[in-house]
């Protein structure tokens, strides 16, 4: 599913308001299918807002824009918004917050009942399975457990596991590796690779991390005061360092070595992932690592 959103604004602010601020001030992007499409700006810029449009949680403030995910038009008052949402789904920050049932299990399947209410008991069973082994657990191990019992790393897995379950072809995640400790998060973004291959189709991620951004996005949109102000590959985004630092944001450490090494007269043409960087690296002054 395609998606795209065209003039799109949205504010907190009551209808009637006057001089309203806007947290979405006019925003248009464009998402393939396929994306891994990173969404990066300071605190306070719009992310989390505008996300939340994407599966219709919020809705644009006096019909100013328009959303079409697929087939689905936003602004149309006949959308569906329940099958959009078994399309789109939508893991917010510390997602391990939001489980609530007494099993594993019983968390997992709540999504998938709710949104195909006619499968029977063994078709969910074995839907749950699926997206109980997908996120790395063992679901013999797992499933009859309270999730209150699991580690923290675990109870973000059956988190991600409940969302995925209902086989959204599009997953958000605002701030998903928030709190993770160095390893935690680098088995957290194995899996999120991994999903991307082949579990969901398209990814989009709001996060701080622009290293992360760098190494996994293929498009990247830099939102400031509710706008986009920048967009594209990571490359044609981060070789911008005037509009980043703008933005109140650092360059990925791949971008920040090569403009340095520029500026003492050693040019290394390289894209942003780390195993790009090392390869021109490697290319530019030969040897063995
Ligand atoms: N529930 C709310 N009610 C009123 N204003 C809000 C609400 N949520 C966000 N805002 C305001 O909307 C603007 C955009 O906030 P948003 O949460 O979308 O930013 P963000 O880019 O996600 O920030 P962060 O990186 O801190 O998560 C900010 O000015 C914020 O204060
Ligand atoms: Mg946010």
């Amino acid at each position: 599913m395609r998606i795209e959103v065209e003039n799109l604004y949205f504010s907190y602010a009551g209808k009637r308001e006057k001089n309203k601020k806007y947290a979405v001030d006019g925003v248009s992007l464009t998402i393939e299918e396929g994306d891994f499409f990173g969404i990066i700006g300071q605190t306070g810029s719009g992310k989390s807002t505008f996300v939340q449009h994407l599966n219709g949680l919020l809705k644009a403030s006096d019909g100013r824009g328009r959303i079409k995910i697929g087939e689905y038009d936003l602004g149309d008052k006949k959308t569906d918004y329940k099958a959009l949402r078994s399309k789109v789904g939508m893991v917010f920050q510390y997602p391990e917050h939001q489980l609530f049932a007494e099993t594993v299990k019983a968390d997992v399947s709540f999504g998938v009942k709710n949104f195909y209410p006619e499968k029977s008991e063994s078709e969910i069973e074995s839907i749950v399975k699926t997206a109980i082994e997908t996120v790395g657990l063992d679901y013999e191990k797992i499933a009859e457990k309270s999730p209150f019992e699991l580690s923290g790393g675990q109870k973000r897995r059956v988190a991600i596991a409940g969302v995925i379950a209902p086989r959204p072809e599009v997953l958000v995640l605002d701030e998903p590796a928030a709190g993770l400790d160095p390893e935690g998060k680098a088995d957290f973004l194995n899996l999120l690779k991994k999903l991307h291959a082949d579990f969901v189709k398209t990814i989009i991620i709001v996060s701080h991390d622009m290293d992360l951004v760098a190494e996994y996005c293929n498009k990247v949109a830099v939102f400031k005061g509710g706008k986009i102000v920048k967009s594209g590959t990571p490359k044609e985004v981060f070789s911008d360092e005037k509009a980043i630092y703008g933005c109140g944001l650092d360059l990925p450490v791949t971008e920040y070595l090569i403009k340095r090494l520029k500026e003492r007269g050693i040019d290394v043409e390289s894209g942003t992932t780390v195993a790009e960087f090392v390869s021109a690296v490697k290319e530019k002054f030969g040897g063995e690592r």
